[in-house]
């Protein structure tokens, strides 16, 4: 849900256009995050005799193609000049505040003379009251959005400070208005008082910076002069993935929580820069505070405190796949030595749009300001410290990105979604690959080993997901109450938080997120953790907020899907939760055969995904010749197969617009029936298991009621001609496998439906309208 994109340039030369394709270009990775709008901002060159550059802001609605055109003919009227020194913004919208448009998208300013720049992803949920109080001081709008409240607090808040402060810090404004600020948001920003200079901060939403040197130019960037004494990169907070333990998760969370209940507008903010604004520590380098785990250093006169330190990540074999960073100790001289070079820094929601320029990253965290100054250092403080508002300098571990670019391209695939369907066969194998071991019949999830007892003695276990993610829990309910015996229910995030679930110490909840970031999940965790619920995460993205926060989990290592429409992701986390459930019956004697049954299907599930793929071409003409017309589909089974159905509808409703239901089969009669007419399409799911008698009843009532001409069976291999025989007019046949894990298989025919029809429909399949892939607002 918009992807925010920042490029500084410090002491490497780069020409005005290379800036700009920089700053496209990483729109281009981000634009499944939102689609709706663009911009960016750049210097350019108003006097050519000074050499005064002021910012140039190109944005409105469309998509990143647009842009990349208004960009191309902007930049053609004016010299593509050279420099060392730049600061660049980028955004790719998907609308919370106000409709698309120009003024609507970002970059956002202070006013017509752009003095503040802010792009940004997340919503600020005070923004009206803001507005109001900058508004009564004369202050003017001109958008809709909730973000150029940022920038004309800014400032605000800058003159403020300038009245009374001979010299103002960009981090320590930045902080001050952070205070003030209640939402969620990752922020970049630029101001034509700081030139040079970049402040991104974050709380809630994503934020990566990317690290490139250029060795051998004129600049030095050193490494902190003495070790941090607790060290960072060891911390569970600094382990990309593995997740954090429960002490840091606390002190990170009551820091946010403090933080804003610290927030006030203007006065306090102001009188206390008045006080000490410009005061910059006097000690040199001392540890200032170790709060669970975490390191932090005061600030220091020295300009350079990003902890080189390769990180000592302790990784265990559930990580090496998609977003995951290198595992190496490599970190001979920790802490010090000089580097020599120009750099550039990448800052984005996501570590797509870095792959291609770097592979040293920095995971921020919440509270974490980061402040490229204008000398080419980087500083990442915390105004943690609420009550003495004093700069924190943070230690943060640089991780090596280990994802490779083709990844994250379409390769010889047309769309993204096309190409991770196709995938599925070797992402499933990527979730079990060093976990699932069929010669034992044993499982192993490392990300789970310290918290097996507790799960395994917990009263109850919630899944907590949205969307897809539900749909993979539910799919999963039946499985798991029958191996743990456990009662278990599967909880949409925004409802499980509307009714303010009661929840208990002895209780585990489960949250299921492909992205790691979505707002709603996000939330319910938090409130999972206030009421000391044990909380699990099953997450694809490494390094994600709820991979961060939760106590425990396991990683999908299904490698990146850009597609908005979740696919990969579905049956990926179908597979982690049979994992968890295999592994928390390990010692149920009377579950072994069972279990034993499972694994195998597990191991050939990868085949079985490769032969129903086989079935493309014929999908292709089902939802050309059949479907593409249709006004409504329904989509019908029971058992395992209910959240098939629904997993199957969501697929086709958001990729083709077709109004699609999925119904429980033992529901039809309550309703749904009236809904059969001859032109209905039915799509019905009749793989075989123990409801196989009862769901063929209901192929015979939809018969007896619908068009058998428009009624698709997918049915196990070699039961195809049963249903032709009853008049079925299309019937699919697919590899049975255990009962659990049909519905991994099932679905693979129903997201190339999806698929085909999106296609013959002529929409844009990898960015259906008004949707984006990180749902990152409530
Ligand atoms: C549908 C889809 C969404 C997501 C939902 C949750 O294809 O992708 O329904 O499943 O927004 O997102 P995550 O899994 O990232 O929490």
């Amino acid at each position: 849900m918009c992807g925010i994109f920042a490029y500084v340039v410090y002491g490497v030369e780069r020409s005005r256009d290379d800036i700009a394709a920089v700053l496209v270009n990483g729109l281009r990775r981000l634009e499944y995050r939102g689609y709706d709008s663009a911009g960016i901002a750049l210097d350019d060159i108003v006097n050519p005799s000074t050499g005064e550059r002021k910012p140039l802001v190109i944005k409105g609605p469309g998509s990143v193609g647009c842009l990349a055109e208004q960009v191309a003919t902007a930049l053609r009227s004016s010299p593509n000049f050279k420099v060392r020194q730049h600061v660049g913004l980028a955004h790719t919208r998907w609308a919370t505040h106000g409709a698309p448009s120009v003024e609507n998208s970002h970059p956002q300013a202070s006013g017509p003379e752009n003095e503040f720049l802010v792009v940004h992803n997340g919503i600020i949920t005070n923004y009206a009251a803001l507005k109001q109080v900058l508004g009564k001081r004369g202050y003017q709008f001109v958008s809709e959005t909730d973000t150029e409240v940022v920038a004309v607090l800014l400032k605000h808040l800058y003159l403020e400070m300038k009245a009374v402060c001979d010299t103002v810090s960009f981090p320590r404004l930045v902080m001050l208005m952070m205070h003030e600020l209640e939402g969620a948001y990752a922020l970049a920003i630029r101001s034509q008082f700081f030139p040079g200079e970049l402040v991104a901060c974050k709380r809630g939403s994503p934020l990566v910076l990317g690290i490139a040197y250029h060795d051998g130019e004129q600049v030095h960037l050193v490494q902190h002069s003495e070790p941090a004494k607790t060290d960072a990169s060891r911390s569970p907070a600094s382990t990309p993935g593995a997740v954090e333990s429960e002490g840091t998760t606390r002190a990170a969370m009551s820091a946010a929580e403090t933080a804003t209940a610290n927030g006030r507008f203007e006065s306090s903010a102001v009188a206390a820069a008045r006080q000490r604004d410009g005061l910059e520590p006097a000690s040199s380098g001392s540890v200032a505070k170790s709060t669970g785990g975490r390191c932090f250093r005061r600030r220091t006169p020295r300009r350079h405190s990003i902890d080189f330190k390769v990180a000592q990540v302790n990784l265990d074999c559930e990580l090496p796949h998609g977003f995951s960073f290198n595992t190496s100790t490599s970190a001979p001289d920790s802490g010090m030595g000089e580097r020599a070079g120009g750099v550039e820094l990448f800052f984005a929601s996501d570590v797509s749009a870095l792959v291609e320029h770097t592979r040293e990253v920095v995971v921020l965290e919440d509270n974490d300001v980061v402040h490229a100054s204008a000398d080419g250092s980087v500083d990442i403080f915390s105004f943690l410290d609420a009550e003495s508002q004093s700069l924190l300098t943070q230690t943060r571990a640089l991780c090596t990105l280990d994802i490779e670019l083709e990844q994250i391209e379409r390769g010889r695939f047309e769309h993204f979604m096309l190409k991770e369907i196709f995938e599925q066969p070797e992402s499933i194998r990527g979730t079990m690959r060093g976990r699932v071991q069929p010669a034992t019949g044993t499982v192993l999830l490392g990300g789970l080993r310290e918290r097996l007892d507790d799960l395994v003695r917990s009263n109850r276990l919630i899944f907590v997901g949205c969307g897809t993610s539900y749909h993979a829990a539910l799919a999963c309910r039946q499985l798991v109450e029958q191996l743990t015996e456990l009662p278990v229910s599967v909880e949409l995030s925004s409802d499980f938080l509307d009714r303010a679930c009661p929840l208990f110490r002895s209780d585990v909840c489960v949250f299921v997120s492909q992205s790691g970031e979505t707002a709603d999940t996000l939330e319910a965790l938090r409130y999972a953790k206030r009421r000391h619920a044990l909380t699990v995460g099953v997450v694809n993205v490494v390094g994600s907020a709820i991979a961060r926060i939760t106590d425990c989990g396991v990683h999908l290592n299904a490698g990146c899907e850009i597609g908005v429409a979740s696919t990969k992701s579905y049956t990926s986390q179908i597979v982690a939760i049979i994992m968890i459930a295999l592994l928390l019956s390990a010692d149920r004697l009377s579950k072994q055969t069972r279990r034993r049954e499972i694994i195998d299907g597990l191991a050939a599930l990868p085949t079985a995904i490769e032969r129903v793929l086989m079935l493309n071409d014929k999908l292709r003409m089902l939802a050309v010749g059949v479907l593409r017309d249709a006004v409504s589909i329904l989509v019908c089974g029971r058992g395992y197969q209910y959240a098939t159905c629904l997993e199957a509808a969501l697929k086709i409703k958001e990729v083709s617009y077709i109004h699609t239901e999925g119904i429980h089969a033992g529901e039809l009669k309550h309703g749904p029936l009236a809904l059969i007419d001859q032109e209905m399409p039915m799509i019905v799911f009749a793989t075989r298991d123990n409801g196989y008698e009862a769901i063929c009843n209901a192929v015979h009532q939809l018969l007896a009621r619908g068009n058998p001409q428009r009624m698709i069976v997918v049915c196990s291999e070699g039961d195809g001609h049963f249903f032709q025989g009853l008049g079925v007019g299309t019937t699919l046949e697919v590899p049975h496998t255990a009962d659990c894990l049909q519905g991994v298989v099932n679905i693979v025919p129903m997201q190339l439906i999806a698929y085909h029809l999106a296609v013959a429909r002529g929409l844009n399949v990898d960015q259906p309208r008004n949707l984006a892939k990180s749902v990152t607002v409530q």
